[in-house]
């Protein structure tokens, strides 16, 4: 079974450093020196900022933030290390 979850990100050509992101979740974004947006790590939303998340989207001036859903596959997939072990 798969469970659903979001991501969030930010699309740096549209981002044009309004900063209210990051005024409504500080959590799920990151400024730069220019005050320009971009997603925490993966962008992976807990779900207890779900909320948080729509509202940022909503408050984007430039409708810069996209809102996707993910799921557990998807997330497992990234989690593998880009070099795979060696087997004995
Ligand atoms: Fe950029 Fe929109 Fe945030 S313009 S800083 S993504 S509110």
């Amino acid at each position: 079974m798969t469970h659903a979850s979001y991501r969030v990100h930010v699309d740096p050509d549209k981002c044009q450093g309004h900063n209210r992101c990051y005024s409504v979740s500080p959590e799920l974004f990151d400024l730069d020196d220019l005050g320009m947006s971009s997603e925490v790590g993966a962008g992976l939303v807990p779900a207890d900022l779900i909320g948080r998340a729509r509202l940022a989207v909503a408050n984007c001036p430039e409708q810069a933030i996209s809102l996707t859903e993910a799921t557990e596959a998807t997330e497992a997939a990234e989690a593998v290390p880009a070099r795979a072990e060696a087997q004995p």
